[in-house]
């Protein structure tokens, strides 16, 4: 007898997404892509892997990412790529290839790849919804960006997210602030947490944003970017805040928001929810990056944007309201059919309903009545449309109420010919009660 091969799983830190919240993800995904239709986004799609220098040079060799995180692989033919860790650099390499007219504004859905510690909410891939603009410096548009975001979170339902903003400058100005943060750190360099006291050079600015008792206490005692911004930036700053007062999004600066890639100018922001665990509690977050397109070799074209994981999405909403996150799970059909005739009525009620665009199931295999019936409550339609050689005989079609909490006017026959229009009433009586 020959063995069974062993079973294969997916990769430490990937999920499979089954019908059971695959739901979900539509619905998150189709509401995104209508709000991003409705701010004049339009859908850009590019590979899942680039070339290294596209992440190398967009995200920052030095940045962990790259250092740590990124899939990289050479292909059959010598060449290195690297799975897309971020949906940012792909997009502002599509736009330096194609010189599309500005503004550009692009929106994408997108897995992204990291080789981090996997933990809830923490992956090796995780998906994002986001958007980019390119070709503008207007302050407005920064808020635009922040606001569709908000809009977003508003519409799923979110009520648990706080928007954090913050400005690092443009290319001067924040090089004069790393200067100062770099004399500050040397000069306090025992005092930083042990990972810092040894790397704190690599990239100072990650050490603003370390959690650790020891980091923060030296950088509170050190210079702010706040008082290191000129004025062009300063002013900006001052225009992306109040752009949100004027339209009601609520925001809070936090001068250590400093975001993970190096591409960043200017505005930076986060969007964190306070139900969930704090070193994955951000459901979004982005900003401006008016060099990166130079950077990768196109003309300097501003850009700001933003991204959101669809998984910590689900998971605030899961954590927020069990009872929201479980309609926006819900897969049931409308309607399910049981035929106790052999098959062929369920076969020919189907194709008439879902032509009619009415979502139905039903059950195969000839299965017996009791059977058919479990299937239908399992499959949580409203209605049960029940035919048997009866009703054949008679022309009609049993149809059964299965939301129905008094026995008496739980089902009733109707004539074979009106059943999509009384379908389609009972539903809409269901929905109304
Ligand atoms: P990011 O902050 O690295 O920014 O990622 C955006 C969002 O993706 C995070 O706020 C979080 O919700 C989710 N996320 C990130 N890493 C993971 C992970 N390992 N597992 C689960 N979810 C994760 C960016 O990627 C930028 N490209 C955003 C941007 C767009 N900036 C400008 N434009």
């Amino acid at each position: 007898m020959s063995e069974q091969p062993q079973q294969l799983v997916a990769p430490i830190g990937t999920h499979d997404v089954l019908p059971d919240t695959s739901r979900a993800w539509e619905r998150v995904v189709g509401l995104f892509s209508t709000m991003a239709h409705q701010w004049g986004f339009g859908l850009v799609l590019t590979p899942v892997f680039e070339d290294v220098a596209v992440f190398n040079r967009g995200i920052g060799e030095k940045s962990d990412v790259a250092r740590k995180e990124m899939y990289v692989f050479e292909d059959r033919g010598g060449r290195t790529y690297a799975l897309r860790p971020e949906g940012t650099a792909s997009v502002v390499r599509a736009f330096v290839q194609h010189h599309p007219t500005t503004p550009w504004k692009a929106w994408y859905v997108t897995p992204a790849f990291r080789y981090e510690r996997p933990q809830a909410g923490r992956y090796r891939q995780h998906h994002q919804l986001g958007v980019e603009v390119l070709g503008t410096e207007d302050p407005l548009v920064d808020v635009e960006v922040i606001a569709l975001a908000w809009r977003f979170y508003e519409a799923l339902g979110l009520k648990r997210v706080s928007l954090i903003i913050n400005s690092m400058g443009h290319a001067e100005c924040r090089g004069a602030f790393v200067t100062q943060l770099r004399t500050h750190l040397e000069t306090n360099e025992t005092s930083l947490c042990d990972e810092h006291a040894k790397l704190w050079s690599n990239n100072p600015l990650r050490v603003i944003d370390c959690k650790k008792d020891e980091c923060r206490g030296v950088i509170d005692a050190g210079p702010s970017i706040a008082d290191a911004l000129c004025e062009p930036c300063a002013e900006h700053f001052a225009a992306v805040a109040e752009g949100l007062t004027d339209i009601g999004v609520p925001w809070e600066r936090n001068t250590r928001l400093v975001r993970g890639f190096d591409y960043y100018t200017r505005t930076t922001f986060e969007f964190v929810s306070d139900a969930l665990d704090g070193a994955q509690n951000a459901v979004g977050g982005g900003g401006r990056y008016d060099q990166l397109a130079q950077d990768l070799g196109g003309d300097p074209t501003a850009g700001v944007g933003f991204g959101s994981g669809i998984e910590r999405l689900l998971l605030a909403l899961e954590a927020e309201s069990v009872e929201g996150y479980q309609t926006l799970c819900d897969s049931s059909v409308d309607v399910f059919v049981v035929d106790m005739t052999g098959g062929l009525q369920a076969h020919l009620l189907c194709d008439e309903l879902r032509r009619a665009g009415v979502a139905v199931d039903r059950a195969y295999d000839g299965r017996s009545m009791k059977s058919q019936l479990k299937a239908a409550d399992r499959s949580g339609a409203t209605v049960a449309l029940l035919v048997g050689p009866q009703e054949l005989e008679v022309g009609a079609i049993t149809i059964r109420d299965l939301r129905a909490t008094s026995d008496g006017d739980r089902q009733r026959q109707i004539a074979r010919q009106n059943v999509v229009e009384e379908v389609l009433r009972t539903m809409e009586m269901s929905k109304n009660a």
